[in-house]
């Protein structure tokens, strides 16, 4: 009887769990969110919220890189297939921003450009 219980309780897990992340991802529309937002959920887990963390300790802090090479490097990561299949840090980093609608990348990056960059009042 208690295994019968057990069996159950398994099928039931072995069916929530992938279930739920497929409903989790459904549901995630990042469509009206603003750059901050996005950046926020997306980027300062390892950028730092205030862009002062350098990503997995190897990279700039983003409050020290000129807006232009922002541009550049993300767009970079965005685009680049290769990188993004690419085992290395660069591939960790293109994978977070592959994701982005065009929309989306364009709100993030204008947000850290202007608020990060270290010429940041110039933008
Ligand atoms: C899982 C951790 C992680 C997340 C999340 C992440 N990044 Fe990164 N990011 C990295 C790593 C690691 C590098 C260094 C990669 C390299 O130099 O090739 C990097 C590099 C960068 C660079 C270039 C920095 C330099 O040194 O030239 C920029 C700009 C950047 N990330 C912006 C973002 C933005 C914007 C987001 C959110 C959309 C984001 N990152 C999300 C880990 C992350």
């Amino acid at each position: 009887m208690k295994n019968v219980l057990l069996k159950v309780i398994f099928v039931c897990v072995c069916i929530m769990v992938p279930c739920s992340s497929l409903f989790a991802q459904e549901t995630e529309d990042n469509s009206t969110l603003t750059g901050e937002q996005i950046f926020k959920k997306r980027c300062s887990g390892c950028h730092g919220k205030d862009g002062k963390t350098q990503a997995y300790g190897i990279s700039r802090k983003l409050v020290e890189i000129p807006a232009s090479e922002i541009g550049d490097r993300l767009t970079l990561f965005h685009s680049d297939k290769n990188l993004q299949s690419s085992g290395g840090v660069s591939g960790v980093m293109s994978k977070q921003v592959s994701t982005l609608e065009k929309q989306e990348f364009e709100s993030v990056l204008s947000y850290v450009k202007s608020n990060f960059a270290v010429d940041k009042d110039k933008q």
